[in-house]
């Protein structure tokens, strides 16, 4: 049973609960497996949504990705981008390959080291090819954000490449998600969806801090609103860029 499958039954106390004989051998292994489970499926869940959203409202561009690392959310990406049909979307993987740079925010989450969470750039296109979707759709850019991020490469994909229809920023640290705000910002057009995983993740759900504090700070300077959607799990949100009506009262945070 995984998170998503919440069974109700009928007297107290009205759902399914293990109780603590099933739960007696339950450790680290159990625990990391169950969370893993509900977050992949919510994130899952998210896909196949925000898929028929851009699709239904016309919103044709590329994907997006900022923090790569084992081609879960990537390969979500492609399944939806497969199953409805958009051949024509061009997907961008953006990531050191080598895990997290050295963090100078103090987060406060126990995995979050210099060199965590890394799959290398070999690793990362094997995956995608297992996958096989829209494979040869697939571009890389390997390097760490504050360097791989630069105005002649935003140029170059102002000019050259679609816009942007869904960017996931799913890079966990504060330093991190700056550069790539203010790398996106040209590129984006009236209803792109920005997916932020890591909202409320690794800075005690502090708005102050971390990816929200990135995004508060861009939201304050960019050219577009952003209009809050679809929440995932307990960690993340999306966003929908739009231009502003200064005559028309907006309350939809
Ligand atoms: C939480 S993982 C991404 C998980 C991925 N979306 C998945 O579903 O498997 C975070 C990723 O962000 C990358 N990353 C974080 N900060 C970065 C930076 N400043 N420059 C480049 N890559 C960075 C890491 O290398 C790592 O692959």
């Amino acid at each position: 049973m995984s998170l998503v499958d919440i069974n109700s039954k009928v007297g107290e106390p009205w759902v399914e609960l293990p109780d603590g004989h099933e739960l007696e051998s339950w450790g680290k292994e159990e625990r990391i497996t169950w969370n893993q489970q509900g977050r992949q499926a919510e994130k899952y869940r998210f896909f196949r949504q925000i898929f028929d959203f851009i699709t239904d409202n016309s919103i044709s561009g590329a994907y997006h990705e900022y923090g790569c690392h084992r081609v879960r959310t990537f390969r979500m990406a492609l399944t939806e981008a497969r199953r409805h049909g958009l051949s024509e979307m061009d997907f961008f993987a953006f990531d050191s390959f080598q895990g997290l740079p050295d963090s100078t925010s103090s987060p406060d989450h126990a995995v979050w080291k210099q060199g965590a969470l890394s799959t290398s750039e070999a690793d990362f296109k094997r995956l995608i090819g297992e996958h096989g979707i829209f494979a040869d759709r697939v571009r890389t850019i390997p390097g760490f954000y504050a360097d791989s991020l630069s105005e002649d490469l935003q140029k170059r994909f102002v000019e050259e490449e679609q816009p942007i229809a869904l960017a996931c920023i799913d890079c966990d640290l504060y330093e991190s998600a700056v550069p790539v705000f203010r790398f996106i910002e040209p590129m984006l057009q009236e209803g792109s969806v920005l997916y932020l995983d890591d909202l409320f993740a690794g800075y005690r759900g502090s708005p102050v801090r971390g990816v929200a504090r990135a995004f508060s700070e861009f939201r304050a300077r960019s050219r577009f609103k952003f209009v809050r959607h679809v929440n995932i799990g307990w960690w993340g949100r999306s966003y929908i860029a739009y231009k502003d009506d200064p005559s028309v009262p907006v309350d939809l945070d």
